[in-house]
């Protein structure tokens, strides 16, 4: 998977959203920068899992990178053509390459319209739907690989519970053959028992179509099993990546850190031990992002005066692990001590296991301890 080619990439990527006040003159006073300055790629049969809180710029990016929202800045470039450079037909046929997933299948589904008929649409604006006999062999075959039974096909969204309302979603995707699929919160709207269903479905079509996933999730836990490779947004920037194992294991940005700190671990006897870092203040807002490291403002280990004036360049720390810290090797090697003001720890027990790979740097222990 490693040596894979990339099958899209995102080169400065930027998403600003203008704010316009007033009736008559419509004057623009400001601006959301959902997406501000983002690369990545995603390799060719990979699944890419982007993390983040809930407003950081995911969607947005996964829209922009299907040119579903027109960038400020940056290109894309799928399988070696430029986005930006095609319009009209070469871009359309471009298009049915890369589909989307959304969260909520309610809102995405033309509740008027049958499965077969939801099923359909997409086939012909693209010319896939040639004569009955092969389209109709064509739906029967869709349904059968998201495991929807045929009788499926005149039936109309509201029939459906909500994870088959999620395969039909996907039948959409897959009904034009498609490469690329981004999935925007897959699961997030549904039950839980029913989100391993849909996740463990989305690895199948993938081994069985040579799929590329981008899949967008608030969720940590979610991305982690199906990701080969996870991205971490924070306030339209992206502060750490590398392969999903590594991420886990030996999370390396402060924010990534605070996030994988939150997550619960099965264990009991670890959970009661293991430390929490919580992050102080809240999201700042998109519209007015901190100056430097955007992550200044609740950084435990922030460092004066470069992370207040200096925007940390995503940089390679180790192989193929990719992070936007200043004080990545210092903090991670405890030359550099978590603020006891900025940082507030949750610790049940401070005899913190040191096998423990959520615990935090012994420096953040002693600060409190
Ligand atoms: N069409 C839009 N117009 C204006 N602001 C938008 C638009 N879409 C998203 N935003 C804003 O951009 C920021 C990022 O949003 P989004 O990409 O949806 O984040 P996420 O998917 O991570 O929750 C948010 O502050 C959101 O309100
Ligand atoms: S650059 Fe500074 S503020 Fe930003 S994450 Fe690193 S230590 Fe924290
Ligand atoms: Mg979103």
């Amino acid at each position: 998977m490693t040596d894979a080619p990339n099958l899209v990439e995102v080169d400065g990527m930027k998403v600003h959203f203008p704010i316009r006040r007033g009736v008559v003159l419509d004057k623009t006073v400001g601006y959301v920068y959902a997406v501000d300055g983002v690369d990545l790629a995603v390799r060719q049969g990979e699944t890419y899992g982007l993390v983040g809180e809930s407003g950081c710029g995911k969607s947005t990016l996964g829209r922009a990178m299907l040119k579903l929202t027109e960038p400020t800045a940056g290109r894309v470039v799928f399988d070696g053509v430029d986005l930006s450079k095609l319009k009209g037909e070469p871009l359309r046929t471009m298009r049915r390459r890369m589909q989307m997933v959304f969260q909520d299948p309610m809102s995405s589904l033309d509740p008027r319209q049958s499965v077969e008929s939801l099923l359909v649409e997409g086939m012909r604006a693209h010319g896939l739907d040639k004569d009955k006999a092969s389209t109709a062999a064509r739906l029967r075959e869709l349904l059968s690989a998201v495991g929807l039974p045929s009788t499926s096909l005149r039936r109309y969204p509201h029939e459906f519970s909500g994870g088959q309302r999620q395969r039909i979603g996907i039948a959409r995707a897959l009904s034009v053959q498609p490469d690329l699929i981004v999935a925007d919160e897959p699961v997030s709207a549904l039950d839980v028992s029913v989100q391993a269903q849909v996740i463990n479905l989305l690895e199948d079509l993938q081994a069985e179509f040579g799929l590329t996933y981008l899949v967008i999730a608030h969720d940590l836990a979610v991305v982690r099993h199906i990701s080969d490779r996870v991205g971490v947004m924070y306030l339209g920037g992206l502060v750490e990546e590398a392969s999903s194992d590594q991420l886990y294991a030996t999370p390396l940005h402060p924010y990534t850190k605070a996030l994988m700190s939150a997550v619960p671990v099965p264990d009991p006897e670890v959970e009661d031990l293991r430390e929490r870092i919580l992050l102080a203040g809240d999201l700042p807002s998109p519209a007015n992002p901190p100056s430097g490291c955007r992550f200044h403002t609740r950084c435990p280990w922030r460092q004066e005066t470069l992370c207040d004036t200096e925007r940390p360049e995503l940089r390679e720390v180790l192989p193929g692990h990719r992070v936007a810290c200043h004080y990545a090797e210092d903090i991670r090697d405890g030359r550099i001590r978590a603020h006891e003001v900025k940082a507030q720890l949750v610790q049940d027990d401070w005899d913190v296991s040191p096998d423990s790979s959520l615990a935090g740097p012994a420096s953040v222990t002693e600060t409190l301890g």
